[in-house]
């Protein structure tokens, strides 16, 4: 098997995506300076509930969002779909993030927003939502940022967060400007310099390498389990999957008496999560155990608020997906299956 301390990941990472992997802190402050530029309406503050529209790479940075800003009595739903919620009206934010601007669900979910005269935003790089946020006239965020969409998080992320926090939706951690100050370190463990007997990101590629993984997630960690399968999927191409507690306690564990491939259960806890989930996770471990499903928890104790902890566990799904993507000696960049779909639409 490849080893993951000693290979040139260039022969099979042909766009340096490590690179990105490693400025993820640094891409997350430049990101966070430019969205200063945003500026929205006062009436933008009457909005009774929120919907995010975005697919993939551009939906898993509004997953993340929501569940950062859970707690906030303005509803928040996003749509990873063409037809928006039939309550959708004047009195609703429509914000629409698409990486390319030319995601097709998301172009028509802006253009009905639209119609039924929704507030707006739109974040995007360029494209059809590009131009019709310039032909709405509505606030937008468009930046420039050469990646992947799934690689993009700090530019998808940054600005949802600057507009939540306007419209009163999420309060930033009291710390905020030392977020990245306080993820950095924490990430830094998984970089490619850090060798396999410290590496918890190469140890778990290594584990999930030929095994199907299935992340098993908190309540407030739904999004990230959902982005680090597509992470698994696009970058390794690889089959994986994501469950949640505590509704996997009433049907899933069934499914181990009968496990048809050889399964691995990623738990991605969150520090912040209630005890009774904590409890769940540890009487399911031991269901698995006893089933001889392998079990590999992931949490980590350092950050001292949900945001520092969304950073990481997103880092940490970058690292693990590159690594595996270098295990399956498959460039982590290419998805071809991914664009034939788009070309064949
Ligand atoms: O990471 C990817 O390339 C995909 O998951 C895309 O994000 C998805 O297809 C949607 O495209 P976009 O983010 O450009 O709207």
């Amino acid at each position: 098997m490849t080893n993951l301390d000693t290979i040139d990941f260039a022969k099979y990472d042909k766009s340096g995506m490590i690179a990105q992997i490693k400025s993820f802190t640094q891409d997350f402050r430049k990101a966070w300076e430019l969205t200063k530029s945003i500026s929205l309406p006062s009436e933008y503050k009457k909005i009774q509930n929120v919907v995010l529209l975005g697919m993939g790479g551009s939906g898993a940075a509004n997953e993340a969002i929501r569940e950062l800003a859970y707690s906030n009595a303005c509803p928040i739903e996003c749509v990873h779909d063409y037809d928006l919620p039939g309550y959708v009206n004047e009195n609703t934010l429509v914000i629409a993030s698409s990486y390319s601007g030319n995601t097709e669900e998301t172009i028509r979910g802006f253009s009905e927003a639209k119609k039924r005269n929704a507030k707006l935003i739109a974040i995007t790089t360029g494209g059809e939502i590009k131009r019709l946020a310039e032909e709405y006239d509505v606030p937008r965020f468009i930046f420039d940022y050469p990646s992947e969409p799934r690689m993009a998080t700090p530019y998808l992320l940054s600005p949802l967060l600057r507009i939540f926090a306007q419209l009163d939706l999420y309060e930033l951690p009291e710390n905020f400007d030392k977020v990245c100050d306080e993820a950095e370190p924490i990430i830094r463990q998984f970089y490619p310099e850090e060798l396999i007997n410290k590496n918890i990101a190469k140890q778990l590629a290594l584990n999930l390498y030929k095994k199907f993984p299935i992340i098993y997630s908190s309540p407030y960690t739904k999004g990230l389990a959902m982005r680090f399968k597509n992470q698994i999927n696009e970058n390794a191409k690889k089959t994986a999957a994501y469950d949640y507690f505590p509704e996997l306690n009433h049907n899933t564990i069934e499914g181990y008496v009968n496990a048809d491939c050889d399964l691995v259960i990623v738990g991605f806890q969150s520090k912040f999560g209630l005890d009774r989930i904590q409890l769940r996770e540890k009487i399911t471990a031991e269901i698995l155990n006893r089933n001889n499903v392998q079990f590999e928890r992931i949490s980590f104790n350092e950050p001292t608020n949900p945001l520092v902890e969304h950073l990481v566990l997103m880092s940490f799904s970058d690292a693990v997906s590159f690594y595996l993507s270098i295990l399956n000696q498959t460039d982590p960049t290419s998805i071809p299956n991914i664009k034939y779909l788009k070309s064949q639409l």
